[in-house]
């Protein structure tokens, strides 16, 4: 990757960089733990490298369920090659690796670096924009998503003014974006000197004041939207003329939200997921009115915060929640049927994705995940099927992980055991069928994102997967809703879809867009 000359010199640098980031002290104990470790392992200790390495391959087998097969032949080369010489062991190491290149899984994966690299070429329009750098940038709402959003413009050096209704909101939104820069600290990624530099570029308001200077507003408050539009209307008599208005709305129809507006052109959705330190995508959303200027601008902004954009046309729950609303809702209903909700979860971890429906549910907050289903049942209700489980556990004032109390319990953020009182509730033990237990949940995502690509929501099959890999944590190893569907085959998915459309009802009617397709890439 660097030219031979050049290769001292950027060894020294490299090697500074980490010395600088990360202090001294601490890749001396890294040298001496690799040391250690590498005595256990090497020379004729047979044994020492025989229980590491057990030890090694069973915590990758319960991280992974064996669905990644790279780090288990790294495994299989340390503990064949380590006791030969250089050569031999290079020797079996190249070998295993060929195997690891010849595997599906290599495949799915470098289609997903290749997702990942695309947005990079793009600018999110068709038509040339000439751009202008936002500088500052203002920030309305300082709650889960305001604080976090702060964080990330400023740890990016952007000035960024943030505005909420009350000081203690205004102050918790500081705190919050401190607390993400302490991890930063913490990690070593950043030195208390750094950070606070990037605290001072953030500056809290209750006023608009300073909103005259930004060409850039992103807003974060409360998902009502008569909130939303009179806040749009308030900043849009302050902003710079060109400035772009984002909403970071979950749900809310964008092309609603521009119609009070001055300027519709420069208003559109600004999707990012929660947490945003962690999630990687950022839906940018066009409403009927919104420009090619807002769209670029926000692309370009998304690429600079190094996250991963997709344009997604607006509609009800854009393009990932969407998705995720048809999937939970099909869990909901599976688990009404009688099965084990904590058996469902677990065969949705063993299919890879990071996590089960039900613990998602949670994570999100029991409220949240109803909202949002309440948007899209209202939006979809000719042909989804209702899941009542939601408004029954809402009932019971569960709001999830944020509560300590959901599916499951929670203890200092730590899933703890299943909740008793939604066993109750939800009291059935069957663990059968499991194949066709995820392929109702899976197949009816992949109708749905035929569906989106049949509206025009989203314009390729490589958005839907960059979306559910980089938004929902559909597993990378199988590439993507899409190419994982096309790996089945169109024809098989559709044939199944028709099947449980006789069992389970109308809701699993194939869309014409699979039907007439053979593949979707
Ligand atoms: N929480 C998530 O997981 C998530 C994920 C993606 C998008 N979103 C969206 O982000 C937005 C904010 O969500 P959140 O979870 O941060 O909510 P939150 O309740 O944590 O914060 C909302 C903040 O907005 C403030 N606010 C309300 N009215 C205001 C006004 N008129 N002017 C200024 N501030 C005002 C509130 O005081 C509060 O601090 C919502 O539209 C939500 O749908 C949330």
């Amino acid at each position: 990757m660097i030219p031979d000359d050049l290769l001292n010199e950027y060894a020294v640098k490299f090697a500074e960089e980490i010395i600088r980031t990360k202090g001294v002290k601490y890749i001396a104990a890294r040298k001496k733990k690799a040391r250690g470790i590498m005595e256990l392992i090497t020379d004729k200790n047979f044994i020492g490298r025989y229980i590491m390495l057990t030890v090694a391959r069973q915590q990758v087998l319960k991280k992974t369920y064996g669905n990644y097969p790279a780090p288990l032949l790294a495994i299989k080369a340390m503990l064949r090659g380590l006791s030969k010489p250089l050569d031999k062991g290079l020797e079996i190491e190249a070998r295993l690796f060929g195997e690891a290149v010849a595997t599906d899984e290599h495949k799915n994966l470098m289609h997903i670096f290749h997702l990942n690299e695309r947005p990079k070429k793009q600018t999110g329009v068709d038509s040339r924009v000439d751009l202008e750098e936002p500088q500052n940038i203002g920030v309305i709402g300082a709650g889960v998503m305001g604080g976090a959003i702060v964080q990330l413009l400023a740890y990016k050096d952007y000035p960024v003014r943030m505005k909420d209704i009350a000081g203690p909101m205004v102050i918790k939104g500081l705190k919050h974006a401190e607390s993400l820069f302490d991890g930063l600290v913490k990690q070593r990624r950043l030195t208390s000197l750094e950070k606070q530099r990037k605290m001072e570029k953030i500056s809290g308001t209750l006023t608009y004041d300073g909103f005259q200077r930004t060409r850039l507003v992103i807003e974060a408050v409360a998902e009502k939207m008569s909130v939303k539009k009179q806040v749009l209307q308030e900043v849009e008599a302050c902003m710079q003329e060109n400035a772009v208005f984002a909403s970071n709305t979950s749900a809310l129809s964008i092309s609603e939200l521009q119609a009070v507006a001055k300027h519709p052109g420069r208003v559109c959705g600004m999707h990012f997921f929660n947490p945003v330190h962690k999630m990687p995508l950022v839906e940018v959303v066009r409403g009927t009115a919104t420009g090619d200027k807002a769209v670029a601008t926000i692309f370009d902004l998304s690429k600079k915060l190094n996250k991963t954009p997709i344009v997604v046309k607006d509609s009800p729950g854009f393009l990932v929640n969407r998705l995720l609303g048809v999937y939970i809702n099909e869990a909901c209903l599976i688990a009404q049927e009688g099965y084990d909700f904590q058996w469902i979860d677990l065969i949705v971890k063993k299919f890879g994705m990071p996590m089960g429906p039900f613990r998602l549910i949670d994570e999100v907050g029991i409220d949240i995940a109803e909202e949002v289903g309440l948007i899209l049942g209202d939006a979809f209700q000719d042909r989804l099927k209702r899941s009542s489980l939601l408004a029954d556990i809402r009932q019971a004032n569960l709001l999830g992980k944020k509560g300590k109390k959901g599916f499951y319990l929670y203890r200092n953020n730590r899933q703890k055991a299943a909740n008793p009182s939604i066993l109750k509730l939800l009291p059935g033990t069957r663990q059968e069928n499991d194949e066709q237990v995820i392929q109702r949940m899976m197949y009816l995502m992949v109708n749905e994102a035929a569906r989106c690509l049949e509206e025009q929501i989203i314009s390729t099959p490589q958005d839907v997967d960059t979306g559910m890999v980089f938004g929902a944590g559909f597993p990378p190893f199988r590439g993507g809703l899409c190419k994982w569907a096309d790996d089945i085959g169109l024809k098989s998915i559709v044939h199944t879809l028709k099947n449980f459309k006789d069992l389970f009802g109308d809701r699993f009617l194939p869309v014409q867009y699979i039907i007439n397709r053979k593949t979707f890439y």
